[in-house]
C-alpha cells in the first residue's frame, strides 16, 4: 500500500523549500523502497530551488542519502529487505553502448523509478533530485540505484558517497589516476576539492597542494591531507605550485571550482605532458580562451570528471571499507548533522564559507 511520509519539496523558481506529505507508492518491477537515514545538503539541490536545473516544480530535494532498504518489487535481486545501501543517481543500464564497451561510469541511459512520488496536498507528480529524492523519510527509487554497503558505517558519512564526496575522490583516482609520488593541485577547496585531497593522499600522492582564495578552507584542507597551502587571493597559484614542485608544475590539477579563470590557473600549473581534470560544474554562458599552440605544445591530457567517473558497486563499499579501516577520514566532511525542517536554514549556511557539508538525519 502506499505510503504518506514527510520530504522537503521545492515548490518554484526561488520559493522557500518547505516539509510536505509526500504519498511514496509500493515498489514496481525494479524498484526498491528506501527508509532514508541520513541525507546530505548538496549545492546541486540548491540550484534545483533556483531553478538552475530546469523547471519541472514541484522538486522533492535531497540526493546524497544512505538507508535501509524497506521493500523491492519484482525481479530485483542485488538488494533486499534490511539491507544498508548508499544511493546513487547513476545505476547503469548494462545495455548501451558504453556499458556494452565495458565503461560503465560512462553510461547513458541510468535508470531512475518509473512510477512517480506525489503530493498528497494536490496530487500534483514530484520530480526527484537527480532521480532519488531523498530529503524524505521513504523514497522510491530504481533498484540499481542502491548499492549495499557495509551497516556498520554511521548512514551521515555513507550518504556523502552518493554525490559530492565521491566526485571529488573520484575525480583524483579514477578520472586523474593519481598515483604514489605524484605531486597534485586541487583548485577550490570546498566539500568537492578537499574529497579530491583526500582522494590524493588516498593514492600515495608526494605533495598535495591546495589553492583557494579563502584562509578558513585552507585549513581544513590541510587537515584532510593537504601538504601545502596557496590563498590565491593573495599569491599567484600559478608561480606558487611551479615553486613548490621544483619549478615544473604538478602531475595532476584538480579543478574543483567549475569557472574559465580557475581552469586556465590549471592548465598552467601543471608541467608538461601532466593532467587537467574539472570536476567544478560551470554554468552555460561561460566560455575558456586558450592559445590552441599552448594546447598543443604542453602535451598531456584535459580531462572532465562526471561524478568521479565512479561505478557506485565497485566504489562506495571500497571507499566505505577504506574509512572503516581508519584510512580514509569520510567523517571530517560532516559538519554538522540537522533536522528535516533546517534544510532551508542549510541553504543560507552555505554561503557562509564554514560548512563542508551539513547533514539531514532521520
Ligand atoms: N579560486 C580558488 N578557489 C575559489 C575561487 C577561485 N577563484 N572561487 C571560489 N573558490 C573556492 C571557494 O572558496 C570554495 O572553497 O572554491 C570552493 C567551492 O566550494 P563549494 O562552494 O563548497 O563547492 P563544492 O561543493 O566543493 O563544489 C565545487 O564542484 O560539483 C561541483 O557544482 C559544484 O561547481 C561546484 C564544484
Ligand atoms: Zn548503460
Ligand atoms: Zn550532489
Amino acid at each position: 500500500m502506499a505510503q504518506e511520509v514527510r520530504g522537503v519539496v521545492a515548490p518554484g523558481r526561488n520559493e522557500a523549500v518547505r516539509v510536505e506529505t509526500i504519498v511514496v507508492p509500493d515498489p514496481g518491477p525494479g524498484e526498491a523502497v528506501v527508509q532514508v537515514q541520513a541525507c546530505g545538503v548538496c549545492h546541486t539541490d540548491l540550484h534545483y530551488k533556483q531553478g538552475g536545473i530546469s523547471d519541472d516544480y514541484p522538486f522533492l530535494l535531497g540526493h546524497e542519502a544512505a538507508g535501509v532498504v524497506e521493500a523491492v518489487g519484482e525481479g530485483v535481486s542485488d538488494v533486499a529487505p534490511g539491507d544498508f545501501v548508499i544511493l546513487n543517481w547513476r545505476a547503469v543500464c548494462g545495455q548501451c553502448r558504453a556499458c556494452k564497451r565495458g565503461r560503465p561510469w560512462y553510461c547513458f541511459d541510468t535508470h531512475n523509478a518509473e512510477q512517480k512520488m506525489t503530493l498528497k496536498s494536490d496530487g500534483r507528480a514530484l520530480e526527484p533530485a537527480l532521480g532519488i529524492g531523498a530529503f524524505v523519510e521513504k523514497t522510491l527509487v530504481a533498484a540499481g540505484q542502491c548499492t549495499k554497503v557495509d551497516p556498520a558505517v554511521p548512514p551521515a558519512v555513507a550518504g556523502l558517497l552518493g554525490c559530492g564526496v565521491m566526485a571529488g575522490i573520484g575525480a583524483a583516482i579514477n578520472t586523474g589516476q593519481v598515483t604514489r609520488g605524484d605531486t597534485v593541485a586541487v583548485i577550490g577547496c570546498g566539500g568537492v576539492g578537499d574529497a579530491a585531497i583526500a582522494g590524493a593522499r588516498l593514492a600515495g600522492a608526494a605533495k598535495i597542494i591546495a589553492v583557494d582564495i579563502d584562509d578558513r578552507k585552507l585549513t581544513t584542507a590541510e587537515k584532510i591531507g593537504a601538504t601545502h597551502v596557496v590563498n590565491s587571493a593573495t599569491a599567484d597559484p600559478v608561480a606558487a605550485i611551479r615553486e613548490l614542485t621544483g619549478g615544473f608544475g604538478a602531475d595532476v590539477v584538480i579543478e574543483a571550482v567549475g569557472r574559465p579563470e580557475t581552469y586556465k590557473q590549471a592548465f598552467y600549473a601543471r608541467d608538461l605532458a601532466g593532467t587537467v581534470v574539472l570536476v567544478g560544474v560551470p554554468t552555460p554562458e561561460m566560455k575558456l580562451e586558450l592559445p590552441l599552440l599552448d594546447v598543443f605544445g604542453r602535451g598531456g591530457s584535459l580531462k572532465s570528471s562526471w561524478y568521479g567517473d565512479c561505478l557506485p558497486s565497485r566504489d562506495f563499499p571500497m571507499l566505505v571499507d577504506l574509512h572503516q579501516q581508519g584510512r580514509l577520514d569520510l567523517g571530517a566532511f560532516v559538519t554538522e548533522t540537522i533536522a528535516l525542517d533546517e534544510v532551508e536554514k542549510a541553504f543560507e549556511r552555505m554561503h557562509g564559507g564554514d560548512v563542508l557539508r551539513s547533514v539531514v538525519v532521520f
